[in-house]
């Protein structure tokens, strides 16, 4: 039997205008362009300005991504929304979304941290194989900024703001997501969490004064994980589709830090040409990172009707999360109004 397989079929991003440069953040705490660019490869990151909600970001992203498809909000299905910054911690984002839209269909929320929208892609996945949904929107968005210590230089120098978003549709030709692996090692969790605001520490004067409220993180115990499981993701995934790293036409990695991206290539004796990297612009967008990434490839050109594309995220949970997709849309000689690819032109 034909296997149905979710096909990305539209795409689109959004990106805060206010930027926050290295130099902008060694004028805020102890650190400097030279020791975040040669530590992260960082430059400058996005973040949201007083206009941007979790919700309105999502929806720029959306209707872009609604654009290129050739779909309205009405014509949705599912709407999976992956995110851990909510505008409010009730309800969750999706229904915001749903609502702003003007779709009329079910929405939900994944807080899979840097993971979650590979977790909702996998999800989407799902519902197109059983045959129950046919247009989903999968986004992926982070205000992470609102959850950032910008008095702790080990953690506000990585991260940004941003939003990005895909449509997908059933395919029976062999487009689609070919394979996935998702993970989760809960034993982990403390190495990137916020210990204040939950049910265990609620808000209190205490969690405020202790700035329990923002996120703690051990760098080296998270720089450690994620080299591990970026390379052992993406040989997991290439051989569940029947595929070798050399068949890949492009990886998207978590756009985290360039030198754990480089450690696993090495570890992988792959050339760091077959990586797409723009964490340079963003810093690490979270649940953003991978769709915001994949929509730059297809903007620019990196990836063409027919490639095979290989993407894993990892982040907190500790969690990971990859994926394996054929594209099967024509690329680049149509453009939107906004400069995107149409789909299916
Ligand atoms: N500017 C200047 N110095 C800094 C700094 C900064 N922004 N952040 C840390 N340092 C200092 C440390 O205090 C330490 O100083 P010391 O030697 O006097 O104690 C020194 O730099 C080295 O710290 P270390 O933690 O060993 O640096 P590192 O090479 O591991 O880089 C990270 C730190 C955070 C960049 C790195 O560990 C990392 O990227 N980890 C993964 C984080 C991540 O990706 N998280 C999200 C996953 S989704």
């Amino acid at each position: 039997m034909t296997k149905r397989r979710a096909r990305i079929t539209g795409w689109g991003k959004y990106v805060p205008a206010k930027v926050l440069t290295n130099d902008d953040l060694a004028a805020m705490v102890d650190t400097s362009d030279e020791w975040i660019t040669a530590r992260t490869g960082i430059k400058e990151r996005h973040v949201r300005t007083e206009n941007d909600t979790t919700t309105s970001m999502a929806v720029q992203a959306s209707l872009d991504a609604l654009h290129v498809a050739g779909l309205n909000p009405e014509d949705l299905h599912l709407i999976i929304v992956a995110n851990s910054s909510p505008d409010y911690l009730l309800p969750a984002p999706a229904n915001f979304v749903q609502h702003a839209l003007g779709a009329s269909c079910p929405a939900f929320t994944i807080a899979a941290g840097c993971s979650g929208w590979v977790y909702a892609l996998a999800t989407a996945q799902q519902f197109i194989a059983t045959g129950v949904y046919q247009n989903i929107l999968v986004v992926g968005v982070e205000i992470i900024s609102y959850a950032l210590d910008y008095t702790d230089r080990t953690t506000c120098i990585l991260f940004g703001d941003a939003a990005a978003a895909v449509i997908v549709q059933p395919s029976l030709d062999g487009e689609g997501v070919l394979a996935f692996e998702l993970g989760s090692d809960g034993s982990q969790a403390h190495h990137l969490w916020v210990p204040g605001g939950g049910t265990v520490n609620p808000v209190s004067q205490k969690v405020v004064d202790q700035r329990e409220h923002y996120i703690r993180m051990n760098g080296q115990e998270v720089f450690k994980f994620a080299v591990r499981k970026l390379t052992t993701c993406l040989r997991n995934i290439t051989a569940q589709a029947g595929l070798t790293l050399d068949d890949l036409d492009l990886i998207i990695p978590h756009q985290a830090n360039l030198r754990i991206i480089e450690a696993a290539a090495k570890h992988l004796d792959l050339s760091m040409d077959k990586f797409f990297i723009n964490l340079h612009k963003y810093g690490n967008t979270s649940a953003a990172s991978i769709p915001l990434a994949l929509v730059e490839a297809i903007e620019e050109g990196r990836i063409h009707p027919g490639d095979t594309v290989g993407m894993v995220a990892f982040g907190s949970g500790l969690s990971w999360a990859g994926a394996v997709l054929k594209m099967g849309m024509p690329v680049a000689s149509v453009l939107t109004h906004n400069g995107h690819a149409r789909a299916n032109a």
